[in-house]
């Protein structure tokens, strides 16, 4: 199956602490590049929704990383919030219930104004910066990473989301007890021979394609490249190049 406009691209994730940050990053790429960008919890807190509407209004798709965990009625609230925003996709955190993600569904379905697309929703499994181990020791869950991910999955599919966020290693797995068009987004990318960082479980653009993964994130190895659009095209590539 083809990829769309969306999915070709890498999802940069715009962790920067303002504007004007982003901004002179941004600078780096030419100005017709139309990117799928992440905005996360650091840029929104700092500059609110407004940074929603000047990157829309640049014409880059939008991915708004908020992982939101609360009750059913707050996360329902905010979603409706948001979904007004006019986003292409927005998350949960799984752990927070079939409930939980279930309010977050409706929530965004009654937000959405009458000429936009429902934001795609999908949920945080098991963050791909946790290991077994510390999963095990401080989660007290006591099967393994993978199955604790798997079942996560399994929630957000029956609360009808569209997808989960999840390591590449895991893409096979969960399509298989889900279904093959649940969106697998997958963080925890790095080039070839690139810093791992706080990462724990990280691969190549060209394993997470060959994995099935539909959708990467990638931060850091843009973002702090000292050339981010080369960086970036090189990514882009890697990532969308054929299997021979
Ligand atoms: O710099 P790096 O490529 O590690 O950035 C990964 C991005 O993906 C960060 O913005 C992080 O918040 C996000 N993320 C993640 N693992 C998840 C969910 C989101 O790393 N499970």
């Amino acid at each position: 199956m083809g990829r769309d406009a969306r999915e070709s691209r890498p999802v940069i994730a715009l962790d920067f602490p303002n504007k004007m940050k982003l901004v002179n990053f941004l600078a780096k790429f030419p100005v017709d590049e139309r990117l799928f960008v992440k905005i996360g919890m650091e840029i929104f807190y700092q500059e609110g929704t407004d940074i929603v509407k000047f990157l829309k209004d640049l014409g880059h798709f939008i991915f708004l990383d908020l992982k939101l965990h609360d009750i059913p009625n707050t996360v329902k609230s905010v979603m409706r919030c948001l979904a007004k925003l006019g986003v292409n996709m927005t998350n949960v955190h799984a752990a927070g219930g079939i409930k939980m993600m279930e309010a977050a569904c409706h929530g965004l379905i009654e937000g959405t104004l009458k000429d936009q697309k429902i934001p795609k929703l999908i949920a945080v499994t098991q963050l791909t910066s946790i290991s077994e181990k510390s999963m095990k020791k401080e989660q007290l869950i006591s099967v393994s990473l993978k199955e604790s991910v798997v079942n996560y999955a399994q929630n957000a599919k029956k609360a009808g989301l569209d997808g989960v966020v999840c390591s590449a290693l895991e893409v096979e797995k969960i399509k298989a007890k889900t279904a093959a068009d649940f969106i697998c987004l997958t963080p925890g990318i790095r080039p070839m021979g690139e810093s791992a960082n706080d990462q724990q479980r990280v691969l190549t653009p060209s394993k997470a394609r060959k994995l099935g993964s539909d959708y990467i994130v990638v931060g850091r190895a843009i973002t702090q490249a000292k050339k981010p659009y080369q960086a970036y095209q090189r990514i882009k590539e890697e990532w969308n190049k054929k299997e021979r």
